[in-house]
């Protein structure tokens, strides 16, 4: 039996990860993670509408990636579900993100909240399990906007946490004009969460060489994260080239089950290796690495 932990699973694209984890793979139990448990139990209750042999492979998990407490009692839970193994899981999808709120409120659950996460749960990763943190391709875009000295940061792989720290503290000092100074572009705060989100990603796999560990873009998804968009620009999903949920969850299951390349790499929609600083389309030649 593989267990696998997916955050911000009540919906939108970790949602359809946990219904394609139960698709396609049998052996599968989830951990559907989400801060609210009301929602999470909504969530599992649709998936068992759509199947009810899965109620028994999917269970849901409270846990709020801005908590210390809330991770650690997540951990607990799940040790205990899975009869106290030492190493319970094969796999962890750092899915939750937001774009809502102040550079501080997007960090703390897009960066923040990932390091949290791995910092509590990547002790109960099998050998070889995977981990897949759902990045974007708005770091890239980001990181293609800064100065040679900032790219050159935000890319090195001996980058470990407590510089990456450092740099997002003093990001949080900056004023909104500040950051074109500072050789950081616009500053776009979900945009440099995600590019912190990447670094991070390649200096953990790098920590921890018996795990797989890589991170991706899902592609332009139709979800509440960009049905905003949408609506203000007044065209429908389909005109803007969102794509379902479902096909955002194509890349995380690759990399979740598939044959990545190594670790410590960032991947596109397509399921293709993608730079990280700058964008590669889907469907145009993978990356090759420097
Ligand atoms: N949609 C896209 O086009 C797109 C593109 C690139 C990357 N992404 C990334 O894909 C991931 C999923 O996004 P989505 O589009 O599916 O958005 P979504 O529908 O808004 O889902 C976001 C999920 O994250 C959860 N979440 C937010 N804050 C949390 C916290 N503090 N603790 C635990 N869970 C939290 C939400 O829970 P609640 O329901 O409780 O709010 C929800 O389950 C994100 O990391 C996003 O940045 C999305």
């Amino acid at each position: 039996m593989k267990r696998i932990l997916v955050t911000g699973a009540n919906k939108g694209i970790g949602l359809a990860i946990v219904e394609g984890i139960l698709l396609e793979h049998d052996d599968c139990h989830v951990f559907l993670g989400a801060r609210d448990p009301a929602r999470g139990a909504a969530a599992r209750e649709s998936l068992s509408g759509s199947n009810s042999d899965w109620s028994e492979r999917v269970e849901v998990l409270e846990l709020d990636v801005t908590s210390d407490a809330s991770l650690e009692r997540a951990a607990t839970a799940l040790c205990a579900s899975a009869g106290d193994e030492s190493q319970p899981l094969f796999g962890l999808v750092n899915n939750a993100g937001t774009a809502e709120g102040s550079l501080a409120e997007v960090l703390e659950v897009n960066t923040y909240g990932m390091h949290r996460v791995c910092e509590t749960m990547l002790p109960l990763l099998q050998d070889g399990g995977r981990v897949v943190n759902v990045t974007s391709a708005s770091g890239p875009n980001f990181v293609s906007e800064c100065s040679a000295d900032q790219q050159q940061f935000l890319l090195d792989p001996e980058l470990d946490w407590s510089r990456l720290d450092a740099f997002m503290r003093e990001c949080l000092t900056l004023g909104e004009d500040e950051f074109a100074a500072r050789g950081l572009g616009s500053g776009a705060s979900y945009g440099l969460s995600k590019a912190c989100a990447n670094a991070y990603s390649q200096s953990l796999a790098r920590a921890h060489p018996r795990l797989v560990i890589n991170a991706c873009t899902p592609g332009f998804i139709e979800t509440d994260l960009t049905r905003q968009l949408a609506h203000s620009s007044g065209r429908s999903p389909q005109e803007l080239g969102l794509k379902s949920p479902a096909e955002g969850a194509r890349v995380v299951l690759f990399l979740l089950f598939g044959d990545p390349e190594g670790s410590g790499h960032y991947y596109g929609s397509d399921c293709r290796r993608s730079p990280l600083d700058r964008y590669r389309a889907p469907g145009t030649p993978a990356y090759r690495g420097q």
